[in-house]
């Protein structure tokens, strides 16, 4: 079975082609950060309108690189939530109508699925259940993966994301969106314990995590501040020191709860290089195998579509004759498709 996937929740657009007996055959991708940067952050017209104009290009681009033509694809699967409502209605209509053109089936795929099941293009992908830690820009969340379509979210952020966190400081300290990689690239420079910021939530029980307070201490200690070069590379260091010793400690705690022996990392703060090398340190001292995406498949893609669109299309599910979008749509109410292998 062949299924292209199609991806345009936020602000990437993208299409990959995936094949059961082959994996996955090509991936194209349009990221509109530049566009977005001059305005700090997503602006969801702008993101709609530019879905609008790269989406067909590159869905060409797709097919073309897998040597496939319409006619050998057996369904479609595109984003269908959570993610910008607008973003979402280009990919669902585009999908959607060239499924019905070619006489295929469609499938609206959830965002975080595709986010959970990307480490399954890799080579050793992991097998379930595992846990599985998604840190991304609109969600952060700790969750059991027993299977296709069953997910247990044993730990989820209350306010910010981990990716929003990184984002928001970024711009106090007057970095450009995105402001993950930025932070991080300038925290290199920073000397750690010039400041002293709180790790949110660990000196309580549960999985649960809080980023809001953390950014109110990065605002509290640098309003009075001359933020120089230096300055700024310390706070960048801390910030991101707190976050990663505040992920990494709850994904411990995760494993010691569940038993699990395997952990995944999922989300675009995944490519953070300082939390894979803590992360590294907690599996050698845990006994945890600690599986990442490529970095190129921790940030949104259609390839992870593609993918869990296809297990579920094999798995005998499809859409009727509609578009679907939704803007919120939580991941514990998936359920597996009805032949689940
Ligand atoms: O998964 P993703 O591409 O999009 C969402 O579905 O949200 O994640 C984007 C988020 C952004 O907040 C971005 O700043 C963050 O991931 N990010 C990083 C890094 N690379 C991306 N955060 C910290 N360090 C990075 N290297
Ligand atoms: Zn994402």
């Amino acid at each position: 079975m062949r299924v292209l996937g199609i991806e345009t929740s936020c602000d990437e657009t993208a299409a990959a082609v995936y094949d059961g007996t082959v994996g996955l055959l090509s991936h194209a991708l349009h990221s509109q950060v530049q566009m977005h940067a001059e305005y700090g952050g997503v602006v969801p017209e702008l993101a709609s309108r530019d879905h609008v104009r790269r989406l067909l290009p590159l869905i060409q681009t797709a097919l073309a690189d897998a040597h496939t033509q319409p006619e050998q694809l057996d369904g479609v699967a595109y984003t269908a939530g959570p993610g910008l409502v607008g973003a979402l209605l280009v990919g669902g209509a585009v999908a959607r109508s060239l499924a019905f053109a070619w006489g295929r089936p469609a499938l609206g795929v959830h965002h975080l699925e595709g986010h959970l099941l990307a480490p399954m293009l890799e080579a050793t992908p992991p097998e379930f259940p595992f846990l599985a830690l998604l840190v991304s820009g609109g969600h952060t969340l700790l969750a059991v993966v027993r299977g296709l379509g069953e997910y247990e979210i044993i730990g989820s952020s209350l306010d910010d994301a981990a990716g929003e966190a990184f984002d928001k400081t970024a711009k106090l300290l007057g970095l450009p969106y995105p402001g993950g990689p930025a932070l991080a690239a300038l925290a290199r420079s920073g000397r750690a314990g010039k400041f002293q910021f709180p790790r949110p939530m660990l000196d309580r029980p549960g999985l649960d995590f809080s980023f809001s307070g953390l950014k109110t201490a990065v605002v509290v200690a640098t309003r009075d501040l001359k933020l120089d070069e230096q300055t700024r590379a310390d706070v960048a260091c801390e910030f991101q020191q707190a976050v990663v010793e505040t992920l990494v400690a709850k994904c411990a705690r995760a494993a010691t709860q569940t038993g699990m022996k395997t952990l995944v990392i999922a989300g675009g703060v995944g490519a953070n290089q300082a939390l894979r090398t803590e992360l590294g340190a907690l599996g050698r001292r845990a006994g945890l195998q600690i599986l990442y995406p490529r970095p190129e498949f921790c940030t949104d893609n259609a390839a992870m579509i593609a993918y869990a669109g296809y297990r579920r299309l094999a798995g005998g599910e499809h859409d009727e004759l509609k578009i679907r979008a939704s803007a919120r749509w939580p991941l514990d109410t998936l359920r597996p498709p009805p032949h689940s292998s």
